[in-house]
């Protein structure tokens, strides 16, 4: 399968995710790129992909970009950790748009970061087991040590508002006391939602430690790519400029994607729309 197709700058950017976690990415590119169009997915329905299998994964992936192609985006964004580093490297040669994942702009950060070459990687299972980020991180640098940890709770925890609460915190200090022991300086918040838990962790790991947030990364190096691609929207150069329009689609019903999205997002959004992936 190779999807031939027009790139028009004036087209949305397409970012998907397994769920709603997307929108800490969606919320960085809404800052640096405040004039684009995005349009947003996410697979609601079956989330979490995180504790799944690579087969699945991978075919959840084809679907979600099949929507995002016909959504007719010029640039696509896989946001979600669990298919950038299970699914992306097999299948984005099958289409023929631009696209990038989280992993890639998270480790480049992490290597520049680190002093002590010792980095961290904490995930879902399916990020940790695929050892995405170590492969990319040592084919820089072979001499960087990377140790790397599920954190399966800290989904649920964002995603329910558990954010400064002591359970949250004695679950991260057990989590995180391994990546203490083996004094890594650099962790990579290698999950969507663990940038909301970003000050909890950085209170357990201390100060000295960086924490690179794969979704900041990533928006940055989707403006740079988009900039020297020449595919940013014309409308960010006219004045008065328009606000970018965003349009957020999911796979279940939107109530719980909508109260999620609030907090993630800091305010509420409209226009979420309900599909049906399994057509795709
Ligand atoms: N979006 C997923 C990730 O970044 C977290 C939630 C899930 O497991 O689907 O890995």
């Amino acid at each position: 399968m190779n999807e031939s197709r027009n790139v028009v700058v004036e087209a949305p950017i397409g970012v998907f995710d397994s769920g709603v976690g997307g929108l800490t990415v969606a919320r960085e590119l809404f800052e640096i790129l405040p004039y684009e169009d995005v349009v947003y997915f996410g697979d609601v329905g079956r989330t979490p992909y995180g504790g799944r299998s690579k087969d699945i994964i991978i075919q959840f992936t084809q679907q979600d970009m099949a929507f995002m192609l016909e959504q007719k985006v010029k640039f696509v964004i896989c946001a979600c950790n669990s298919a950038s580093s299970v699914a992306l490297e097999e299948i984005k040669n099958d289409y023929d748009i631009d696209m990038i994942g989280v992993i890639e702009p998270g480790a480049a950060a992490a290597v520049k970061k680190t002093r002590n070459n010792r980095i961290g990687v904490i995930g879902t299972q399916a990020t940790v087991s695929s050892n995405a980020y170590a492969k990319i991180i040592h084919d820089v640098n072979p001499d960087i040590k990377v140790f790397s940890l599920a954190c399966p709770l800290f989904v649920p925890l964002a995603e329910e508002g558990y954010v400064e609460k002591k359970a949250t915190y004695m679950i991260a200090r057990d989590y995180l006391k391994t990546m203490q022991d083996v004094e890594v300086d650099t962790l990579i918040l290698g999950c969507t939602h663990y940038p909301l838990l970003k000050h909890v962790i950085s209170i357990v790991m201390g100060d000295e430690v960086t924490l690179i947030d794969s979704g900041e990364e990533t928006a940055r190096v989707a403006l740079r790519k988009l900039a020297d691609d020449n595919l940013l929207n014309p409308a960010s150069s006219q004045r008065p400029a328009r606000e970018g329009e965003r349009r957020f689609y999911v796979s279940d019903v939107p109530e719980k994607f909508s109260q999620v999205a609030t907090r993630f997002l800091g305010k509420p959004v409209d226009n979420i729309t309900r599909v049906d992936i399994s057509k795709y």
